[in-house]
């Protein structure tokens, strides 16, 4: 059996700023409320007009990913690509990865996880390269939320959260055992999937009924129970994190980062103090892109990096919750 460990990571955010006082022009909210309840001070959302999707932005993180690896797009073994907002119906934005970076006709996956959706992915990786069958996997997390918005004051316990962008690593085998992504858990309770949830367009609500029932059909707009959403967030995150030190025999005191997914500042302040983590033991970036669901890790994994917070030998904690309900960690031995 192998390890798997991250060798390059890569991030790509539209250049578009929307603040919150751009979002009171559009609809009933103001910059005090949104930074009061989500610490959310702008986010980026994709110009109309421009090439930006969720494959294309993918595709950007990916070959800062793969450069940073010091491995060629002829490495890569296989792609999982996690998204909630693909650019089709179907097929996957994974399938488009493989044709936009010119790459062999190797394997491509989809993770429908939402939120989870990266932690999910990196784990479906992991087991690929511990069995032995690839030796460097493609993993990328991206979002384009913006379009799929209702930006009236009817949505705006919603739209205010939601960000675009995207995150990529490279997983790579790893030989020593203790190095790499030591385990990870995942967890899902489909009895509340109905809490956070875009109902359609589905096959049994397709888009001629949605177009019939016009402004009264908004089931195509993202629909959540915050408070609900929020009070399962908080257990869920610190179960999934605690089994994950568990299982390695780590502490509370053992974490030198976390990572959790940029749901709510609010929400990750909840876990630091739980867990008597110091500001700089947890990394935090919603403030200014927002909740970019299964973006939201990757992106904050590779800027934390970037800003040179996590360094060789560290204990990484990645841990995400979301729609679904679905939730999950991975423990990282730097
Ligand atoms: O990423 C997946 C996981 N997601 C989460 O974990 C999110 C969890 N939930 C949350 O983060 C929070 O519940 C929200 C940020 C979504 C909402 O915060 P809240 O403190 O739960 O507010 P609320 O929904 O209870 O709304 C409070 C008030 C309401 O007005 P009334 O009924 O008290 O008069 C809302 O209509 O705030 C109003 N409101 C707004 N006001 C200004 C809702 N959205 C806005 C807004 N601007 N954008």
């Amino acid at each position: 059996m192998y390890n798997s460990k991250i060798t390059g990571l890569g991030k790509y955010l539209p250049d578009n700023v929307v603040t919150n006082d751009d979002l009171s022009k559009l609809m009933d909210t103001n910059d005090a409320w949104v930074q009061e309840r989500t610490g959310i001070q702008e986010r980026r959302w994709i110009k109309e007009g421009t090439e930006d999707t969720s494959a294309v932005m993918g595709a950007k993180a990916a070959r800062i990913a793969i450069e940073r690896s010091g491995l060629t797009k002829d490495d890569i073994d296989f792609i999982v690509f996690a998204t909630l907002s693909p650019d089709y119906y179907f097929p996957g934005c994974g399938v488009q990865i493989q044709d936009m970076l010119d790459m062999p006709t190797i394997g491509a996956l989809d993770v429908r996880n939402q939120c989870s959706g990266f932690v999910y992915a990196i784990s479906v990786a992991d087991q690929f390269i511990k069995t032995g069958m690839y030796k460097n996997i493609l993993v990328i997390g991206a979002e384009y939320h913006s379009n799929g918005l209702d930006k009236t004051t009817r949505g705006r316990s919603v739209s205010v959260i939601f960000g675009d962008g995207a995150g990529a690593c490279v997983l790579s085998r790893e030989e020593d055992n203790n190095k790499g992504i030591l385990s990870t858990h995942l967890h899902s309770e489909g009895k509340y999937a109905d809490k956070l949830i875009v109902e359609s367009p589905s096959i049994g609500h397709w888009v001629p009924e949605i177009k019939a029932a016009g402004d009264d059909d908004l089931t195509y707009f993202p629909y959540m129970d915050g408070q609900f959403v929020f009070k399962h967030a908080v257990v869920r995150f610190s179960e999934v994190i605690m089994e994950g030190l568990a299982k390695n025999g780590l502490q509370k005191e053992d974490i030198n980062m976390l990572i959790p997914h940029q749901a709510n500042l609010r929400i990750a302040q909840f876990i630091q103090k739980k867990f008597g983590l110091q500001d700089d033991q947890v990394f935090n970036n919603i403030q200014k892109y927002g909740n970019t669901t299964a973006a939201s890790v990757i992106i904050a994994l590779t800027e934390a990096w970037e800003e040179g917070k996590i360094k060789p030998g560290d204990n990484v904690v990645l841990a995400a919750f979301g729609s679904g309900f679905t939730w999950a960690s991975a423990i990282i031995k730097w």
